[in-house]
């Protein structure tokens, strides 16, 4: 090779001119944002993140679901590509909602609000957790135009109840993302080996942690101490001003029981629309499009809750044909990229919804983070549409079942016999 060709050859990129940009030089995917912020935080924070409970059976279900379904694209042009549908009645860039995660502001400084505004940017709605590290209020102020949801506790005292209800609406928030599968707290053992708490406590081993990881160490200790200001509900004086607070009761892992009366009564009192969380019964999502309630977040928490419970889009299907359009569905739980989104939407969900993702972009770069994952998803979803033959979300839905095969229905094929005469034998006996 002569010089001149070998200079043709040398490709030298410059220095990168913002953190967005080394991030798309760098990470490819979630998993590479995920090992990012592994080595930004101290393992402690980084395992109350990726932590599921007792066996973490939940944990490895949500994500193996996904690799269970295999595409069948179909041939044909693919034109006007375009990702953008509606959820509950607004409209949506892409099936994709922010789900709420407590404690936020642990994983980078500018938490909850470095979210919002990357969903705003996303044009996709966040579920603010009641256990958020930001008030609600400012949540609102630093993200106007954000579809905002409110991941409610549900408690049977009315009291406490209402005065967080006005104080939700005052802020602004669209939706109430109700739990339904907080009854107690689930055994979180990698927390519990790590010593790790919420609100953190200062052990010599957090010092440790903290000497090894000094970007996030000076990011902590040079902002305001962690604390979950949602919870300073203002209860109206007077004789039930001294209720328990329920929230607070829910943090030291004791439970105020609720039951359907409640979830009919919040109906009553709430004229948005509101979504139950935490269900994987189908039961509960008929009892709940009776009581008129407007969408369900199929979920197990992430694997956090109660484990070796039914993984999300294992049981979609059967949600999706008990309820019959009545409400509407989002899946969380393993969804890792936009292929999984492509699947979910294939089998009948309205929109999916992602937890873990996020916050690896927000531990590795604060909103560029976010946004990045939310790219990623957006990049991934629409080389999958087009690579599977479909345009948009809607012609997703209408094609929906055609396009993929579970593992099972694939194990049924192959049991075919191998030669060609054994095939048509095989052919002829099934066509009788
Ligand atoms: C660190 C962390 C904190 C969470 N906190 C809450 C919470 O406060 N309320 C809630 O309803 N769900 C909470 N979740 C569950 C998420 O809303 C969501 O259901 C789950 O993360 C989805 O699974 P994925 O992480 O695999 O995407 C939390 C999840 C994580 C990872």
């Amino acid at each position: 090779m002569k010089l001149k060709d070998i200079r043709a050859l040398a490709s030298v990129q410059g220095p990168a001119r913002s953190v967005s940009e080394r991030l798309a030089r760098r990470c490819y995917s979630v998993e590479d944002m995920r090992k990012l912020a592994e080595r930004r935080l101290p393992r402690s924070v980084f395992d109350y993140i990726e932590g599921g409970s007792e066996d973490e059976a939940s944990l490895r279900r949500n994500k193996s679901s996904y690799d269970d379904w295999a595409f069948l694209p179909k041939w044909g042009s693919v034109e006007h590509h375009d990702l953008g549908s509606t959820l509950l009645g607004g409209p949506v860039a892409m099936p994709l909602t922010l789900s709420p995660t407590g404690g936020t502001r642990l994983f980078h400084p500018d938490g909850e609000t470095a979210v919002a505004k990357a969903a705003r940017q996303a044009g996709i709605p966040y579920g603010l957790a009641h256990l958020s590290t930001t008030t609600m209020e400012d949540v609102s102020a630093a993200a106007p135009g954000l579809r905002r949801w409110f991941n409610l506790e549900p408690t049977s005292d009315k009291v406490l109840l209402q005065a967080v209800l006005d104080r939700v609406s005052n802020a602004g928030y669209e939706a109430l993302l109700v739990n339904v599968d907080c009854r107690d707290i689930g055994h979180r053992e990698r927390d519990y080996r790590n010593g790790f708490t919420a609100p953190p406590s200062i052990k010599p081993k957090t010092v440790i942690e903290g000497a090894l990881h000094p970007r996030w160490a000076l990011g902590f200790l040079a902002n305001d101490a962690i604390a979950f200001p949602n919870l300073d509900a203002e209860i109206p004086e007077g004789p039930l001003s001294s209720t328990p607070d329920m929230w607070r009761t829910l943090l030291a892992g004791t439970y105020e029981p609720t039951d359907w009366d409640d979830i009919r009564d919040l109906r009553a009192r709430w004229n948005g629309p509101i979504i139950l969380k935490g269900c994987v019964n189908p039961n509960d999502a008929v009892i709940a499009a009776e009581l008129g309630i407007d969408a369900i977040q199929v979920s197990n928490h992430g694997g956090r809750q109660l484990d070796h419970m039914a993984s999300p889009l294992d049981v979609l299907p059967e949600f999706v044909e008990r309820t019959a359009g009545r409400l509407e569905i989002i899946v969380d739980g393993g969804i890792r990229r936009g292929s999984d989104v492509v699947k979910a939407i294939a089998l009948g969900a309205d929109a999916c919804s992602i937890g873990r993702p996020y916050l690896y972009g927000l531990a590795a770069a604060s909103q560029a983070g976010v946004t990045h994952v939310l790219d990623l998803f957006a990049a991934e979803m629409t080389r999958t549409m087009m690579l599977l033959g479909v345009s948009t979300i809607q012609e997703l839905r209408e094609e929906g079942r055609d396009l993929l095969r579970h593992r099972s229905e694939v194990f049924t094929q192959t049991t075919a016999p191998e030669s060609l005469e054994a095939e048509l034998a095989y052919t002829e006996l099934r066509n009788h």
